[in-house]
């Protein structure tokens, strides 16, 4: 027997917003009959907001749990905001899921983006496998190369088996266990080489300016302060921190120590931070 957690219970037992939308903006589908669960996603707009989600899925009590709680995660976000959503996120906002039935978070995150990729087109399909062409890798549950490598990429996945509690991919007849454990491979392969490959100081300029940009600075506005880059000279990362952050002296130390972890963490574990 799986261990839910409540909210999973909840969401499965008194569904959020189940139905169609009879004149979607967008519609997005995965999964399929065949395979043993399916979903179709719904969404209503005004202008780039999702104002209205709703979903008809065939699966089990975690493929409704999942559904309901992404309709409930996406409405009243920007379509930029729901293309940020991966499956984790969903799962997170479940409290949790079994692993085993982790792919009905990922079929969840497939409708969603298979919804706005008729908004965004081919732009949403990024950072996937070296090869242009996608290929079915899993006969038996339909699922091929870019969404095994997605699921790997989000979730950090290391083993076949996991492959398989999170896509599906290898959980009947297993002749694709060799294909997925070769890209299981080659996905690590290409990560060891990015973070062997050292950053120029334009690219560290950058980088750095994204993570303050977009991790940083929304944490410090949230205590009505914030931070801005100044400059980067060798290792030194200048700052200046403005708002409540800027007088409040007994927090500068856990603040510094913050941004310091942060920016050694997605960038260089070479960096230190100074206010100026
Ligand atoms: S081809 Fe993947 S389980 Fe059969």
């Amino acid at each position: 027997m799986w261990d839910y957690s409540e909210k999973v219970l909840d969401h499965y037992r008194n569904p959020r917003n189940v139905g169609k939308i009879d004149n979607a903006d967008l519609i997005g589908e995965a999964g399929s009959l065949a395979c043993g669960d399916s979903l179709k996603l719904y969404l209503k707009l005004d202008g780039e907001k999702i104002v209205d989600a709703k979903f008809q899925t065939f699966g089990c009590g975690s493929a409704v749990a999942s559904s309901s709680i992404l309709t409930e995660m996406i409405i009243g976000k920007t379509l930029d905001e729901a293309k940020k959503i991966t499956n984790k996120d969903i799962a997170d906002e479940l409290g949790g899921l079994p692993q085993e039935k982790m792919h009905c978070s990922v079929m969840g995150h497939e409708a969603l983006e298979d919804a706005l990729k008729k908004y965004y087109g081919k732009e949403i399909e990024e950072d996937l496998p070296p090869q242009t062409a996608d290929k079915i890798v899993c006969t038996c549950f339909n699922v091929t190369e870019n969404q095994i490598w997605e699921a790997i990429k989000v979730n950090n996945l290391r083993t076949v088996e996991e492959v398989t509690n999170y896509t599906k991919a290898g959980g009947a007849c297993g002749r694709c266990k060799g294909t997925i454990q070769d890209i299981i491979d080659t996905y690590y392969k290409s990560e060891n080489k990015k973070e062997e490959a050292p950053l120029t100081a334009t690219q560290k300029i950058l980088k750095i300016s994204k993570v303050i940009e977009q991790q940083i600075s929304p944490e410090l506005q949230k205590d009505g302060g914030d931070i801005e880059f100044i400059d980067l000279e060798g290792n030194k990362v200048k700052v200046r921190l403005t708002g409540m952050c800027q007088g409040c002296k007994n927090s500068r130390m856990t603040i510094k120590t913050f941004v310091e972890s942060i920016l050694k963490d997605k960038v260089d574990k070479n960096l230190e931070v100074e206010q100026v």
